[in-house]
């Protein structure tokens, strides 16, 4: 399998965790992690990518893609394979719960990626997304405010269906 890159933005150091995370069930495999405040150059070397922002404001990315959205939208994705994951609150922002997968996916799928790592919704409880798409999540979708009891078998499941998909 080539490198796998993940590219991740956090503002108050939640989703830096959850990376830790992703990375222990990456054990044995070829990556690097990169923070998007650093922009997102070394996108355009790579051809397996999870991308990982938490949302803020109502659905929207985290500040650091925020920042380098445009640069991120000037990528040509074909060819490459994209996993998404998502952190969010879904009690406190049930109405835009993890928004922000969407501005990813909107990117990528219309830039020629294949995009993997689709979940189920079912042991969640927010009222309205932009981030399901016939009636899956188009990423991995995670809560470390109210269930970060599941994190950790939601990460491993999902590491394990994904990776026979990547180059
Ligand atoms: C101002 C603000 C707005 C937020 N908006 C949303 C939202 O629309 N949807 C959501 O699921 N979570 C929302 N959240 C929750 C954050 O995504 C959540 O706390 C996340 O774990 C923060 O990650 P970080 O520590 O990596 O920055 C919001 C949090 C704040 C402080």
């Amino acid at each position: 399998m080539k490198k796998i890159g993940i590219f991740y933005g956090t503002t108050s150091g939640i989703t830096a965790g959850i990376v830790d995370e992703i990375e222990f069930y990456l054990k044995g495999k070829e990556y690097q992690v990169y923070d998007v405040a650093e922009g997102v150059e070394e996108m355009k070397n790579l051809e397996n990518l999870i991308l990982v922002s938490p949302t803020y404001g109502v659905g929207e990315l985290q500040r650091d893609w925020e920042k380098t959205f445009e640069e991120f939208k000037g990528i040509d994705f074909t060819g490459k394979v994209v996993g998404i994951v998502g952190v969010g609150n879904q009690l406190a922002f049930g109405e835009s719960y993890v928004g922000a997968m969407r501005k990813l996916y909107d990117v990528v799928s219309r830039k020629g990626a294949t995009i993997v790592g689709f979940t189920s919704t079912e042991g969640y409880r927010y009222e309205e997304t932009e981030s399901v798409i016939d009636d899956k999540f188009i990423g991995l979708a995670l809560d470390e405010s109210n269930q970060d009891n599941e994190t950790p078998d939601r990460i491993k499941a999902w590491v394990e269906e994904i990776m026979p998909k990547f180059n």
